[in-house]
């Protein structure tokens, strides 16, 4: 097998142009598809930037042809040639390339492929394990190799335009202690240091707001993060985020530059300009509208509280949670009396994985209120209903009544769910929002104990502070969450930066002094240490991307993702280790429950 050679490459393939022809070039790439027309062998050549078409001609170059009889998917070529237009009708205005052709003079076979597990342009239909043990494989994938380029030239711009405005990169480390971000920890056992643990971080949190209080001023870092939590399709147990922190700053500045970085990054690496300043939302004004904190702007279909209208009706359902301070709320599902008896069915088996009890539902049809519950409700009520709902003709009324968290969350996501139904929504159309005032804190019912909303370095609002201690559920936060079509990809807040606030704040999320102490003693030191106002926030890069590039899964845009289940295909991690590396470590694994 003949290698290089002198050979170097002129170009790439993808980048061969109506103006190179007459140009003698030197490609090299797979093979993607040879088509054999008797006598002419075509082979699509493929590299990073694209795929050219490469012509053997028995009679140009009959070695050259001879080894192109021999290529097979996958195989590795280096081909000299000349660039020539393809003759008239076989143009392809759907390929970058489509104008040429390579008329090869001398053709080079660099490596063979064993037969591939799957072909290249059939992924969709093959199990995403089987991807994923091959990911070299998949990754050759036109659209795998777009998203991860897309990915590098974010991180590119992150790093110019955090730079330009001040920012200083630095790290901070993996093997450290617990960072609490709301996940279980991934722990490391250390050899020297028997029987103690780090932890990998859950986020650089800590260390950055450190930074801030030796006067680094601003801070940024794109790291990797580490957290123990069950996974979806917008989540992995490492990602990486774009975390920044400033000094002598309010939630004003850090909302403006990083309005201009996403900015940035929209219209340098993808062409779409978003509109600043970006729109608000309060948390509270979310949950009203929308049920969810993280709404999708892109459609309406917005929720309205019935309360005092149905609260004295004679539908017993929705009195009694009225009576007992809960709440009933609906949305209108436009067009949509037409949906079956199985469809409602489906829709209220959905609602119930939230939590609510039942699904009540109305259809509009010729003029009149259609449903099982029309008859408890007056003439007088239906019309009032019939305004806040904006109701039509053909639509379908849903409706749920629950305590206030039940109900937002099950009509929350039913109008996700019916937006991805009706198909309401375009990948291609970014909707930006901002949630600010967040609470503070929210009960945890299982541990019968405070806990926070953001992180527990997070300031409260200032009209909020009076009452931290004697009404803590009421506090809002210094808290700010980016939303972008109904997916969050960066949150932060302004920190508490006196020691006695945190303190406090330690205590009221259940913390005695001493385990404040021993779990954030070195913060608690360092802050009293004249420890700067500061806030940040950080971006998910992974979901990021992932939006810029309309994919369906987080693991479409990180070159080696993890499965659900929290293992890599490829390396097959994690695997057992010897007995004598747990030695080392003085473990001992626990008998296998049977
Ligand atoms: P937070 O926990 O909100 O804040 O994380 C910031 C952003 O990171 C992304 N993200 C994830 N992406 C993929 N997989 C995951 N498992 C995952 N978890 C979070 C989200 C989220 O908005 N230290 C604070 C930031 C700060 O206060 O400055 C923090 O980590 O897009
Ligand atoms: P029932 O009185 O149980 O026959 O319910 C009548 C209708 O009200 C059915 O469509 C139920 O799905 C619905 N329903 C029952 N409980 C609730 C609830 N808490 N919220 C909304 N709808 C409900």
């Amino acid at each position: 097998m003949d290698f290089l050679g002198n050979w170097k490459r002129t170009q790439y393939c993808g980048d061969l142009r109506a103006a190179d022809i007459g140009s003698e070039v030197i490609l090299m790439g797979w093979a993607l598809r040879r088509r054999d027309h008797g006598g002419l062998i075509f082979i699509d050549l493929r590299d990073r930037e694209g795929i050219a078409q490469i012509v053997f001609d028995p009679e140009v170059n009959p070695s050259g042809h001879a080894v192109a009889e021999s290529v097979r998917s996958e195989f590795v070529l280096a081909v000299r040639g000349t660039v020539i237009p393809r003759p008239g009708g076989t143009v392809n205005p759907n390929m970058k390339t489509g104008e040429v052709e390579i008329q090869v003079l001398e053709c080079k076979l660099l490596n063979r492929s064993k037969p591939l597990p799957f072909m290249l342009d059939e992924h969709s239909e093959i199990n995403e394990n089987i991807r994923l043990k091959y990911r070299y494989l998949d990754l050759r994938r036109p659209q795998l190799q777009y998203n991860l380029i897309l990915r590098s030239k974010v991180a590119q711009l992150t790093r110019s335009y955090l730079t330009d405005n001040g920012f200083i990169e630095l790290e901070t480390p993996f093997l450290t202690k617990s960072t609490p971000e709301g996940a279980r920890d991934f722990l490391v056992p250390s050899r020297i240091n028997q029987g103690q643990f780090y932890a990998l971080p859950q986020s650089p949190q800590i260390f950055k707001q450190i930074l801030m209080i030796s006067g680094f001023d601003k801070y940024f870092q794109v790291v990797r993060c580490f957290r123990d939590e069950d996974l979806r399709a917008d989540r992995q147990p490492e990602f990486t985020q774009i975390d920044c922190e400033m000094s002598f700053i309010d939630q004003e500045d850090i909302i403006t530059v990083m309005e201009g970085l996403i900015a940035r990054i929209f219209t340098e690496a993808k062409g779409v300009t978003v509109q600043l300043p970006v729109e608000r939302l309060t948390y509270a004004e979310a949950i009203r509208r929308f049920g969810v904190d993280n709404p999708d702007l892109r459609f309406g279909m917005e929720l309205c509280d019935l309360t005092d209208i149905v609260k004295a009706s004679g539908f017993k359902v929705f009195a009694d949670v009225a009576s007992k301070g809960g709440i009933i709320k609906g949305i209108n599902a436009k067009g949509c009396a037409k949906f079956s008896r199985k469809d409602i069915d489906e829709l209220t088996e959905f609602v119930k994985i939230y939590g609510a009890k039942g699904l009540a539902y109305v259809k509009i049809e010729n003029g009149e209120w259609h449903s099982p519950i029309a008859k408890f409700f007056t003439a007088e009520d239906i019309a009032t209903m019939n305004g806040s709902f904006g109701a039509e003709e053909g639509d379908l009324l849903f409706f749920v009544a629950d305590k206030p968290k039940v109900v937002n969350d099950s009509l929350g996501r039913l109008r996700n769910h019916l937006a991805n139904l009706l198909k309401l929504t375009r990948k291609d159309d970014y909707r930006f929002v901002w949630i600010t005032e967040f609470p503070l804190l929210e009960w945890d019912e299982d541990d019968k104990r405070w806990s926070a909303v953001h992180h527990p370095f997070t300031a409260p609002m200032d009209e909020d502070l009076d009452f931290v201690e004697s009404d803590p559920g009421r506090c809002r936060a210094k808290a700010y969450d980016l939303v972008l079509n109904g997916s969050e990809i960066g949150g932060g807040s302004i920190r508490i930066h006196q020691e006695h606030v945190q303190s406090l704040m330690f205590k009221l999320l259940g913390m005695s002094v001493e385990d404040a102490r021993s779990k954030f003693g070195f913060l608690l030191d360092a802050l009293e240490f004249g420890t700067p106002p500061h806030g940040g926030i950080a971006f998910g890069m992974d979901r990021l991307i992932m939006l810029l590039t309309g994919s369906d899964s987080i693991r479409d845009v990180i070159a080696f993702p993890k499965t659900q289940k929290g293992t890599c295909m490829m390396s097959e991690a994690p695997s057992p280790v010897d007995t004598k590396q747990l030695r080392e470590l003085g473990i001992r694994l626990a008998e296998k429950q049977a």
